[in-house]
């Protein structure tokens, strides 16, 4: 008996890096899983490496910027699942690197438009179905720029402190109807994001940040989403947790 037996799943931004990662555990784990991204191919691949491990899954093409999209989303794995239990809100971009006044609308606009109005887009679209069933999971990928800032980032700080407060908020509105909803909050995790942003002396200045020496496998952070999302992790709820190798614990590093 896995911990998601009988239980229904989705993934954003399941083409790859984090949400790729997740899924698997949450197929290995014995949830049905829908897997949304824009990323056909990616989608492909995670679906194949579910089969594999003997999972269930479907790929459903998703901008999560495009709220009847994200009906769909959740309206197809209904369909073929029966239910939804727990939706992971991962999908994400970085956006391009600029100070402020370098910042264009446009690409503000679409950093909001998918890390923090597809986090609401695709609760809303889940929360239906989680209070018909009278319990359900909702975990949204902040990251640790949803607590600090970070230079260059506007955007993508501004929209992941949206995130955390987003995810506070669903769990005041929708405790009382048996639903959870926390955030988590990674540091530098080694995905396709961080390999095509950063260039190696700034792997080299992140690793010398973070008191474990290192940036995480997309494995290593999948490992807590799954606790959170399952019964184990019962009394968690409205909270936002760090997952950075001690990063944001201070200053004075001591090597
Ligand atoms: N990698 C890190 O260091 C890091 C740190 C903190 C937070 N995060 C967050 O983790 C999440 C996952 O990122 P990752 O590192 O695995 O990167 P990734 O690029 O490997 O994965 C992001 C996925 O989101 C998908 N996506 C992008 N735009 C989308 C859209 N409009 N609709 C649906 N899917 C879309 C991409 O196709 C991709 O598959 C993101 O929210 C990111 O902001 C990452």
């Amino acid at each position: 008996m896995g911990l998601f037996t009988g239980k229904v799943a989705i993934v954003t931004g399941a083409a790859g890096g984090i949400g790729r990662e997740s899924a698997i555990q949450f197929a290995q784990n014995g949830a049905k899983v829908g897997l949304a991204d824009i990323n056909e191919a990616g989608l492909a691949e995670t679906a194949k490496r579910i089969a594999e491990a003997g999972g269930e899954s479907i790929s459903i093409m998703t901008n999560v910027a495009d709220s009847k999209a994200c009906d769909d989303m959740v309206a197809k794995t209904v369909s073929a699942f029966g239910k939804l239990d727990i939706i992971f809100n991962n999908a994400g971009i970085s956006g391009d690197r600029a100070v402020i006044t370098d910042t264009s609308n446009d690409m503000w606009d679409k950093v909001i438009a998918i890390n923090l109005t597809g986090v609401f887009n695709c609760t809303r679209s889940a929360l239906p179905e989680m209070v018909k069933n009278g319990s359900g999971v909702i975990v949204n990928t902040a990251s640790v720029d949803g607590l600090v800032g970070m230079g260059t980032l506007s955007p993508y700080v501004a929209a992941k402190h949206g995130v955390t407060g987003l995810t506070k908020t669903t769990a005041l509105e929708y405790s009382r109807k048996g639903i959870r909803c926390v955030a988590i909050c990674p540091g530098y995790i080694v995905t396709d994001m961080t390999n095509n942003a950063l260039a190696q002396e700034e792997v080299d200045g992140f690793n010398a940040m973070i008191p474990l020496g290192r940036g995480a496998t997309p494995a290593e952070v999948a490992n807590f989403v799954i606790w959170l999302a399952s019964d184990q992790a019962s009394y968690m709820n409205g909270s936002v947790h760090q997952i950075d190798g001690g990063l944001l614990s201070g200053m004075g590093l001591i090597t």
